[in-house]
């Protein structure tokens, strides 16, 4: 999820490596290290925070005639996702003769079962990271032979890895491999870089070889010997990149925003990965940390959040009661903290935030324990505030969210909110086959977010249609209540329209008298329940002559009639439905902001973590 460099050259090796760490800090990170080789030893060096700290602590512990020695190294940013944003946490991670260094990017997800049987043949680890398990299992593979050590020990490895090796025993080379997560690298002139980003490497050479799933390479000074991890010998082309590098910085997108909504296939399939227990159709969620007993004794929930995770907050109250039973309650955390609320026993109170440092949600976590509820926190960033003050929790694993405008991180709240019902529902109600059922409809949450997403070409139409509206109103029921909130939230940040998002049953009871031609009306009408309702809806606001926007399941043409443009999403389940509805619905705010020239990534007002009340 975040930052990997190497090289290896003629050149001194850190200052490239640090260069392309710079390149890096726009995804966001914790923290970072450098691995470099000298022939005959490994120098480790790593610090917490911004990547200058790391570049001081090198000035202060290496000297020229040593940086001058070095000629191969690689180096990494941090996205905790296994253990706190610390400098023992912190890339590279050696295994116990510090003859082998590795940085990952990815979540490791048995790392436990290796570590353990690792721990059982004496190797001892020093972080709380899945990550190190990688340079053990390579020390413990290791035959003489790099390459073939890196593939036997990313064989017994699931989840996801993008990884970069050097040893000791072999440093004419490099090794890099990938499995969900990017490596690219860089071909130079008697010269190689690996990153896992192009903008890392690409002030260096624009011709580039991108890994596919299971590729390993072999990088030397003099080429590249690409196979597959199972040693298949493996051909790839060279590309030339034509971007310049703040397009590169981006994935080649024109904002982070839309790098972030596009990202949300890898982002989701990340925050379930590793959750799902088929067998018996529940939810892993070994960071709440409850016992049977103790998930059987809460008798209510509280969601407490502020914005989009509010929003993503009141999506989540019909899933604990729908799947759970459980009488659930949002409350916009300022009003809660405040409010002096009715804490009954046993309520669970959930904090909701992206960045884990939103003053207000923070506040309402210290006065919900305060009040003796049992707390728990959902957040994106590792070792955030309100993860750590809360105690337990789950974290989103949508990797850095750099758009101010929530995206990833929404959709990402939303499905481990419905994990999350479901696992406390298959502690009451739910059956074995009701739960297995929902596991699968979870892990279809990444496809159905590609179909969306598959849309967007039409979504930018519509959306450019209506760019120069200064009024819209969003409207939905049920599940997609919260949705149409969202909706009207993404287009107010970003396009500056003021946009209202109601339930659809309310606009009759005043809002209604807004309505006219001017003022477009985005209409969530997919096929779950409440869709006669809302058609009726629609009726009213073309009676109005508001111009209607339906979202609607593709291949249900019983909306076309009562709209003027229709956008598409697949067909799902309600639990489901808010998730590819809300993508829909960020690609149809970009479209409109950007065809209205707005600043997209860093709104005007607007900061990307409200750490003030
Ligand atoms: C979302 O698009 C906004 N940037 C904002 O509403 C945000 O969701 C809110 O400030 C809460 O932030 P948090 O999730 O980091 O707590
Ligand atoms: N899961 C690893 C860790 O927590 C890698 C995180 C990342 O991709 O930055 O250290």
């Amino acid at each position: 999820m975040c930052g990997i460099v190497g090289y290896i050259g003629k050149r001194d090796v850190v200052p490239i490596l640090l260069d392309g760490l710079r390149r890096l800090e726009y995804r966001g990170y914790d923290s970072s290290g450098i691995s470099a080789l000298n022939k005959k030893q490994i120098t480790t060096i790593k610090t917490v925070g911004k990547v200058k700290n790391l570049q001081h602590e090198i000035n202060d512990t290496i000297s020229s005639d040593q940086l001058s020695e070095f000629t191969v190294g690689i180096a990494h940013t941090r996205w905790a996702t296994h253990g706190a944003p610390t400098e023992v946490n912190a890339h590279p991670h050696l295994d116990d003769s510090g003859k082998f260094a590795v940085v990952h990017n990815g979540i490791i997800e048995n790392y436990v079962a290796i570590r353990e049987q690792l721990n059982q043949k004496g190797h001892r680890f020093l972080s709380e990271t899945d990550s190190e398990v990688i340079a053990h299992l390579i020390a413990e593979c290791f035959d003489g032979d790099l390459a073939q050590a890196v593939a036997a020990a990313l064989s017994k490895v699931e989840g996801t890895f993008g990884v970069a090796v050097i040893a000791v025993a072999e440093p004419s080379k490099m090794v890099v491999s990938r499995r969900g997560s990017p490596i690219v690298i860089g071909v130079g002139g008697r010269e190689m870089l690996v990153a896992s980003d192009v903008s890392a490497l690409i002030s260096y050479t624009k011709n580039v070889i991108y890994l596919h799933d299971n590729d390993l390479a072999v990088v030397t000074c003099d080429g590249v010997d690409l196979r597959s991890i199972n040693n298949v010998p493996v051909s790839r082309e060279i590309a030339k990149i034509d971007w310049d590098i703040s397009a590169a910085e981006k994935g080649g997108y024109e904002h982070f925003m839309l790098k972030e909504i596009f990202e949300q296939p890898e982002s989701l399939a990340n925050a379930i990965r590793g959750r799902m227990d088929e067998s018996i159709g529940t939810a892993i969620l070994s960071g709440l940390r409850f016992t049977p007993k103790e998930m059987i004794e809460i008798s209510r929930v509280t969601l407490a959040a502020c914005g989009t995770s509010m929003h993503a907050g009141m999506v989540a109250e019909y899933f604990f009661e729908d799947l759970a039973n459980l009488p659930a309650s949002v409350e916009q955390a300022a009003e809660f903290r405040y409010r002096n609320p009715i804490i009954e026993p046993n309520t669970l109170v959930v904090a909701i935030s992206q960045s884990g440092e939103t003053a207000d949600t923070l506040a309402a976590v210290r006065e919900a324990k305060q009040k003796g509820a049992v707390v728990t926190g959902l957040c994106n960033v590792v070792g955030a505030t309100i993860a750590r003050e809360t105690g337990r929790g789950i974290y989103l694993h949508a990797g850095p969210e750099i758009g101010v405008a929530s995206t990833k991180a929404f959709t990402s709240q939303v499905a481990v909110m419905l994990m999350m019902a479901l696992k406390l529902g298959r502690s009451r109600r739910l059956s074995v086959e009701d739960g297995i059922s929902l596991v699968h409809e979870i892990n279809k949450i990444p496809e159905l977010i590609r179909a969306t997403l598959a849309h967007s070409e039409e979504i930018k139409s519509i959306a450019e249609k209506y760019a120069s509206a200064e009024n819209f109103f969003y409207i939905g029921r049920g599940y997609l209540y919260p949705v149409a909130l969202e909706g009207a939230l993404k287009l107010k940040e970003i396009s500056y329209i003021h946009a209202e998002g109601y339930h659809a049953a309310e606009l009759k009871h005043g809002p209604i008298a807004l309505l006219e031609e001017a003022v477009p009306v985005v209409a969530l009408a997919n096929d779950i329940a409440g869709k006669e309702k809302i058609i009726g809806n629609m009726q009213e606001c073309c009676a109005r002559k508001s111009p209607v926007i339906a979202v609607a399941t593709e291949g249900d043409d019983s909306i076309d009639n009562h709209a003027n443009d229709v956008i598409r999403v697949p067909a799902s389940s309600k639990f489901t439905t808010p998730i590819t509805t809300a993508v829909a619905l960020q690609l149809f705010s970009y479209y409109v902001a950007n065809k209205r020239g707005c600043e997209i990534d860093q709104p005007r007002n607007l900061a990307k973590s409200v750490t003030v009340e």
